[in-house]
């Protein structure tokens, strides 16, 4: 599809954003469905000054990554009422000069473990208490889904546990949690340090569904790990896929080409 004149703007906004996947995903999207949209990398150090130019530029839709998810809040006209639990938005949706966030990030981790099972009435084990962390664990209890946080820093940890008002584990004690699914969501396991795990081989049978958020590799030591204890595993991509799918639902209101979209971002991580 080639920019002309009644192009609709798209972009991502954050800092840094030259190595963001989404362009390639989003396109590609607007493509397969030809839409006259296009998705620009829309580098940003000031948000606000950013949300003026985005309205006064007539932008339709935002996706808001590192280090504006928090920050951007202030700026919004109106706000998804699980995004404001989560304290950040990753989406803007921009209407007739009113901007509406939302954060499509726990919808992302949802549907990318849905696809693999139920949720609700589910134990889940998170490890981490970071951004990722709040957003997945808000978005499994939406879900029906029991959490258990387990944290490095078990302080970090248990303000996210009576945050979310679920329980807390100790990481160094795993063995004794009960639960259905395991998800990382640390930094733990990615490029360079490959041969880290957030978690122990050997208590990883105890889970039917492990899901890593990390995804380069894509083949994470944990996921490695879980494979061989027969465990279903789902890594970060598919997470980075559906939270792009479901910015793009709301965007044009058409159901996402996730198989495009999936081949696009492959593409883009395999360069
Ligand atoms: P994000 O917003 O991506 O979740 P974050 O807010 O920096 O990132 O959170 C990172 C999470 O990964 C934290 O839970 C962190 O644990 P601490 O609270 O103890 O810092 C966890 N994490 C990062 N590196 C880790 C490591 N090497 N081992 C264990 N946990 C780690």
């Amino acid at each position: 599809m080639a920019i002309n004149g009644s192009s609709q703007l798209y972009g991502i906004l954050g800092d840094p954003v030259s190595h963001s996947l989404s362009p390639a995903m989003h396109n590609a999207a607007f493509a397969e469905y030809g839409l006259n949209n296009v998705y620009v990398p829309l580098p940003t150090k000031d948000v606000g000054d950013a949300i003026t130019g985005l309205k006064s530029l007539g932008f339709r839709g935002i996706s808001v990554t590192i280090p504006h998810k928090q920050t951007v809040i202030p700026y919004l006209d109106s706000i998804d009422p699980v995004a404001e639990k989560i304290g950040a938005v990753n989406t803007l949706i921009i209407k007739e000069n009113r901007i509406h966030g939302v954060n499509t990030d726990w919808l992302g981790a949802n549907r990318a473990l849905q696809e693999k099972t139920e949720l609700s009435g589910k134990r889940v084990l998170l490890l981490g208490a970071g951004g990722s962390a709040r957003a997945i664990g808000f978005g499994l209890l939406e879900a029906g889904a029991e959490v258990i946080i387990a944290n490095r820093t078990a302080e970090k940890g248990k303000a996210l546990a009576d945050l979310l008002q679920c329980s807390c584990a100790s990481l160094s004690d795993p063995g004794g949690v009960q639960t259905d699914i395991l998800i990382n969501t640390t930094s733990v396991g990615m490029t360079p340090n490959i041969d880290a795990t957030p978690f122990p081989k050997k208590y990883l049978s105890h889970f039917s569904v492990v899901m890593d958020i990390v995804y380069a590799p894509q083949k994470t030591r944990l996921l490695a790990e879980a494979d061989e204890e027969g465990c279903q595993t789902i890594n970060g991509l598919a997470m980075l896929l559906f939270q792009g799918a479901a910015q793009f639902e709301l965007w044009t209101g058409q159901k996402a080409p996730v198989d495009i979209m999936r081949q696009h971002l492959l593409a883009g991580l395999n360069k």
